[in-house]
């Protein structure tokens, strides 16, 4: 059992996915496994995968065929694949794909021990439930070693939204929250552990209701944490945003300024046909009420193009959106049909259109997040460093705005959190120096 053995986890898809590929880690570590990071060495490899889009369901079939000499070179090696590619697909994949021995859900992967050990017995083993018990109090306690400054801490679970579009509803399951005391003594371990800086995972973060305050709450009692000094969180969705979590913005400074609220398009035909429950317009006002209780807060959103029934029109409503609200980064996709979905049955756009259509407005995101980081220059910003730069005695971390800022500081460690004059603008990034350099 205690046997030393080497496991090789890869992650795709979102920040939920890398969150529990640590969980599932330190689950096998009670069967004799550790981490490496390479394919080649590993007893047992794990694929935590994404089924958002085809062309992210498809890589995991492309990645298993690679592993076919692996396995035929070592008969022993166990290959599972996770996450919601496993909930959609269940034993389809083992179909397709004989190499697979486990198939795990990411409502189940607390029963991880359990499966490996029928895999390792020769069985293939499936679960893909979504049981009665609480996964995250049936996973071991969290380990103690010190760990980087920034962590992620699942909050919440699922969607009970339906976005006519998404398939996280069917592969995560309905919403759940774990009770704020649970989340709390997590978030006092990590702390301990080196920790300063936490981001609050939910597939529907606002949609917290483990707190009697909401995810507010939640945020409140975290900034009571000793040595927690930044706090975010993500997902969220515009109908979610209640009134204590915009006034969180003005009133906790440990609240960092960046708020990721997708909005995905902007004429309301489309709203409603993408099931989303709001107006162009009741977004915008809610980003004015967020925008005068924080004034400098940067903004982050989603946007999927040729949604069935787009029409040039439609997609202009978008952009006129985009300009309006002025976003400091942005992810842009177009649409993927997804089976099981109820836009999946409707007339699509064609490809040709959905490409230009994409390119315009990456165009428009790219130039505004330009301008939002071109705008930084001069002003003083807060790093947490996470790791060294490129250059010599130059370090790496993000601002309060999720930057990434590079800074010659020679004399710093991984963990310090200090002030930076921002000097330069790059694509995708910014240098600075710091405030005691001047
Ligand atoms: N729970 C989050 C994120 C969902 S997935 C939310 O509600 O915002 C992340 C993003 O992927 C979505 O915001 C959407 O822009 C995009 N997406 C989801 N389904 C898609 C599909 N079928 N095709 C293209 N993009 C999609
Ligand atoms: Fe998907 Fe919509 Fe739920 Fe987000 S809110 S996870 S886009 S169904
Ligand atoms: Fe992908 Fe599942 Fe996250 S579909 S985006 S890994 S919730």
């Amino acid at each position: 059992m205690s046997q030393s053995r080497k496991l090789y986890i890869k992650t795709y898809g979102c920040q939920m996915n890398v969150y529990d590929s640590e969980r599932m880690a330190e689950a096998l570590g009670g069967q004799g496994y550790t981490q490496t990071d390479t394919p080649d060495d590993a007893d047992m490899i794990v694929l935590n995968t994404c089924h958002i889009r085809e062309k992210a369901a498809e890589k995991v079939y492309s990645e298993l065929g690679r592993f076919r000499q692996l396995k035929a070179d070592k008969p022993d090696l166990k290959i599972g694949v996770a996450g919601c590619v496993a909930q959609a697909e269940g034993e389809e994949i083992m179909r397709r794909q004989p190499l697979v021995d486990l198939v795990v859900g990411p409502q189940s992967y607390h029963r991880l021990p359990a499966l490996e050990a029928r895999a390792r017995a020769g069985e293939k083993a499936l679960d893909t439930d979504f049981p009665e018990e609480a996964k995250f109090d049936d996973l071991p306690a969290r380990p103690k070693a010190t760990r980087g400054p920034t962590a992620f801490l699942t909050v919440q679970e699922g969607c009970d939204k339906f976005c006519a579009f998404c398939v996280v509803p069917y592969t995560r399951g309905a919403e759940v929250s774990r009770p704020a005391a649970r989340v709390l003594d997590e978030a006092r371990g990590l702390v301990e552990r080196g920790v300063r800086e936490i981001t609050l995972l939910g597939q529907n973060v606002n949609a917290y209701h483990g707190h009697a305050g909401g995810l507010a709450g939640l945020v409140r009692d975290l900034a009571a944490i000793d040595g927690l000094e930044r706090i975010r969180y993500t997902t969220s969705h515009p109908n979610d945003m209640d009134d204590a979590l915009i006034a969180a913005h003005g009133e906790i400074g440990k609240l960092m300024p960046y708020l990721h609220l997708p909005v995905q398009a902007g004429s309301d035909r489309i709203l409603k046909a993408m099931n989303r429950k709001h107006t162009a317009e009741s977004y915008l006002r809610l980003i004015e009420r967020i925008r005068a209780e924080r004034p400098d807060i940067l903004l982050s959103g989603d946007f999927i193009v040729g949604f069935p029934g787009e029409t040039e029109e439609d997609f202009q409503a978008t952009l006129d959106l985009v300009a309006e609200v002025e976003y400091g980064q942005c992810y842009s996709f177009k649409y993927s049909p997804r089976p099981g979905t109820p836009a999946a049955e409707k007339a699509h756009v064609d490809e040709a259109t959905k490409d230009d259509r994409l390119q315009r407005l990456q165009a428009l995101l790219k130039s505004q997040q330009h301008a939002v980081q071109d705008r930084m220059v001069g002003r003083e910003v807060g790093v947490l460093f996470e790791k060294a730069g490129r250059e010599p005695g130059q370090m790496v971390g993000k601002s309060e705005y999720l930057h990434s800022v590079f800074v010659d500081a020679p004399d710093a460690r991984v963990g310090d959190l200090v002030p930076v004059t921002v000097t330069a603008s790059a694509p995708n990034s910014l240098a600075g120096r710091l405030r005691s350099a001047a």
